[in-house]
């Protein structure tokens, strides 16, 4: 299936973009405000090579609402919110009350806790500015993309980036910049999917409820606001073995707060353990690899290139689907020649 199911009009003011997802290393859960997408704590991802959302964001006179064509289908409007509210920022920015029509295809389980949305969004907010002409830097991008998705702030970058958690209440110093290039310190992707629906607690949802009556909420953030400036330390030193004891404890950190909600949320799987036991048992056979959970039960494997075959050969007897990546490049323009289709 090609991303676009309908044709572009030829009188339309239109742009192509290519936005990759990202994983953060050092997690972002939890708002301060939640209209404007304003973390408790910062944040650091990875930029992923391969998974990404390639979208097209028209604008034309004739469109009498904004259009969403997810994956092929359309989405009703009640779902259209976090699109629109990017949209509706851009518009502002140039001036015009011109409808859009979006069409985008995520070439990777969409909603999984793949951060689908970080793709998605990152991707909308860079076309839609394209688009209608404006020529925004990428400080400014992140900042709208934010306002869609938190973690859309951080795929405008190649590598690893930060998402500082800001101080201001209008949110313009939250905002998404690079810490290192993607050749800083080369790591394999290995992404085990686990459960490739949709999963059963979107994040802000998730994030919300958390903070209103998880008793572990507040020493989460304690623990995020202490453990992300050492986890970039970590990356600028190249140092793997603290940063996987790094990351893992962040992880586990977020999830354990989600955990102890009351209800409890779990976005982990028995298959998700059973992953985590593999990571721990291929650790002791001397390989160099951590691991990463986000909203959902899929498992982040992040190897150094010397571990990877190696690592890869042991995730394929989990009987899982894995999906293979490298640290990558920020959103960007997108040539339709470069289509290949889903993953
Ligand atoms: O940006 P959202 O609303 O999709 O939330 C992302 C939450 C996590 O993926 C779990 C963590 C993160 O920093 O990406």
């Amino acid at each position: 299936m090609n991303w676009e199911t309908e044709r572009v009009l030829s009188t339309s003011k239109f742009f192509r973009a290519f936005s990759p997802s990202n994983i953060a290393l050092a997690k972002y859960w939890g708002k301060r405000d939640v209209k404007l997408n304003l973390p408790t704590n910062g944040s650091l991802s990875v930029t992923l090579k391969s998974f990404g959302s390639f979208t097209t964001v028209e604008f034309d006179p004739s469109f009498s609402h904004d259009r969403l064509i997810l994956n092929g289908a359309h989405e009703p409007e009640n779902k259209m919110n976090k699109v629109a509210r990017v949209l509706d920022e851009v518009r502002a920015l140039a001036k015009t009350s011109m409808r859009a029509r979006v069409q985008s295809m995520n070439n990777f389980p969409t909603a999984a806790g793949l951060a689908s949305s970080a793709s998605g969004l990152s991707a909308v907010t860079f076309a839609a500015s394209q688009a209608l002409g404006l020529n925004l830097d990428r400080a400014k991008l992140s900042e709208i993309a934010r306002k869609g998705s938190g973690s859309a702030c951080r795929s405008f970058w190649e590598g690893f980036v930060e998402w500082k958690q800001g101080d201001f209440d209008d949110g313009t110093d939250s905002v998404g910049s690079s810490v290192a290039t993607k050749n800083h310190m080369p790591m394999k992707i290995f992404i085990a999917v686990v459960n490739q629906s949709q999963k059963n607690h979107a994040s802000t949802g998730g994030m919300e409820h958390t903070k209103k009556t998880s008793p572990f909420f507040k020493a989460w953030v304690e623990h995020a606001q202490k453990q992300t400036p050492e986890i970039k330390t970590a990356v600028l030193s190249k140092d793997f073995e603290k940063l996987a004891l790094l990351v893992e404890s962040n992880c586990i950190a977020m999830h354990a707060s989600a955990m102890a909600s009351i209800p409890g949320i779990f976005y982990w799987q028995p298959q998700t353990l059973e992953i985590i036991q593999k990571v721990y048992q291929m650790r002791s056979m001397g390989l160099n690899l951590f691991f990463t959970i986000d909203a959902g039960p899929n498992v982040v494997i992040f190897s150094q290139e010397d571990s990877s075959s190696k690592v890869l050969s042991e995730l394929n007897t989990l009987g899982v689907r894995i999906l293979n990546t490298e640290i990558g490049d920020g959103a960007r323009a997108f040539d339709p020649n470069e289509w290949q289709g889903e993953a």
